[in-house]
């Protein structure tokens, strides 16, 4: 003990504080509310109707019309917003659907404006779903070497050829060694930062003029928030905050999104954008860069793997901070659930508050709406 002079026990018992519900609400240190969760939803353009996630039981790709229905019940629920990533029918090497005015995520945006005008919307500005080879820029070769991906798990093969024809994703990559991704995309080949920027900034323009409240870049290329701060700002939407994917890692837990979506990278992986999870001076680095460009709320992701970032950038930045649970992080918990490991309500709200404890002010989390009809 260190501030306090105490004799410990018995004048010194810590248990008369826990001894039923009521004290121990009286004396909790954290909390949280549906209006700090932000659900993540993922809307496919040839949808009729809705298509369950294999590898994230609970999810869905949703169609505009199953999208318009969990709109209305996040915003009943209080939910603090809701946080769009499109499916196209269409993809291409240079993500030319992430920008069109009648795209997947605008007209989602549209729907969900329409359906829950009170909900706020988010919209997650890259190009990887919207890309052919699932980068998330523009590639250019004979810069840098990538060095080729283990594959992918069997189960995200599988949904990755379920969440649409155009995915291209897993029908040439799981049956080749390294060297034979080499044909189509030589191992040279690079996702050349300054041509992606431009991409974004225009991705993020045509959110804003759909209607998004807030858009959230996760390319993590080096400048993304100031250039999308300056598109913004030079078209009359500088009050629309932006949500920085400051703290991105190379992780093993985006493999059940990649999958949903189709984006798992059809050569190399994303380590030369994304961070090396074993950083943490550089995430302070990534903050303090973001803030500088811009960026209204900063987020760290993974999430649960990473408290330790979470806290030490709350502590340094006192800015508003997010923390996503990503889909890995979600599957495991499903799936121990599932099997009657553990409890998986209890086991979601203990990583709620643990986001909390550590310093996250915000909670993006598939389990956003079960966790809010427990509040
Ligand atoms: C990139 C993006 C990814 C996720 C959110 N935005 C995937 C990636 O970087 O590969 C992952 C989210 C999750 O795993 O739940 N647009």
């Amino acid at each position: 003990m260190t501030l306090i002079k105490s004799k410990g026990w018995p004048a010194t018992r810590l248990r008369r504080l826990r001894a039923t519900p009521q004290l121990r609400a009286l004396v909790r240190e954290s909390n949280f509310t549906a209006a700090q969760l932000i659900l993540p939803c993922f809307v496919k353009e040839a949808a009729k109707k809705p298509e369950p996630i294999s590898s994230m039981p609970g999810v869905v790709r949703h169609s505009l019309k199953s999208l318009a229905e969990e709109a209305k019940q996040a915003e009943k629920l209080g939910i603090g917003a809701i946080l769009l990533f499109g499916i196209p029918s269409k993809k291409d090497a240079h993500g030319s659907q992430a920008d069109e005015e009648s795209g997947v995520v605008q007209e989602a945006v549209r729907t969900v404006k329409r359906a829950a005008p009170k909900l706020a919307v988010i919209t997650d500005v890259c190009l990887c779903e919207y890309t052919n080879h699932g980068h998330c820029g523009i590639l250019t070769s004979g810069k840098q070497r990538v060095l080729p991906l283990s594959p992918p798990t069997p189960t995200v093969l599988a949904d990755a050829a379920r969440s649409g024809k155009a995915s291209g994703c897993g029908k040439r990559m799981p049956h080749h060694g390294p060297l034979a991704f080499g044909s189509r995309h030589p191992l040279t080949s690079y996702v050349d930062n300054d041509s992606t920027l431009k991409r974004l900034a225009a991705v993020a323009l045509s959110h804003a003029k759909a209607g998004a409240d807030m858009v959230a870049p996760s390319a993590m290329m080096d400048g993304q928030v100031r250039i999308i701060r300056r598109m913004l700002d030079e078209n009359g939407y500088e009050s629309l905050p932006i949500l920085a994917y400051a703290a991105k890692y190379s992780s093993a837990f985006y493999g059940p999104f990649r999958g949903a979506v189709g984006s798992a990278p059809q050569f190399g992986d994303r380590a030369a954008y994304q961070m090396d999870p074993h950083n943490v001076d550089e995430a302070l680095r990534e903050v303090a860069l973001d803030i500088e460009e811009g960026a209204d709320i900063v987020m760290v992701k993974p999430g649960y793997a990473y408290l330790d970032v979470v806290r030490v950038i709350k502590e340094r930045f006192h800015w508003p901070l997010a923390i996503y649970q990503v889909s890995g992080e979600y599957a495991m918990v499903k799936a121990a659930a599932a099997r009657g490991w553990l409890d998986g309500d209890r086991a979601f709200k203990e990583l709620v508050a643990s986001a909390r404890r550590a310093g996250a002010d915000l909670v993006i989390t598939y389990e956003a709406v079960s966790l809010a009809k427990q509040l």
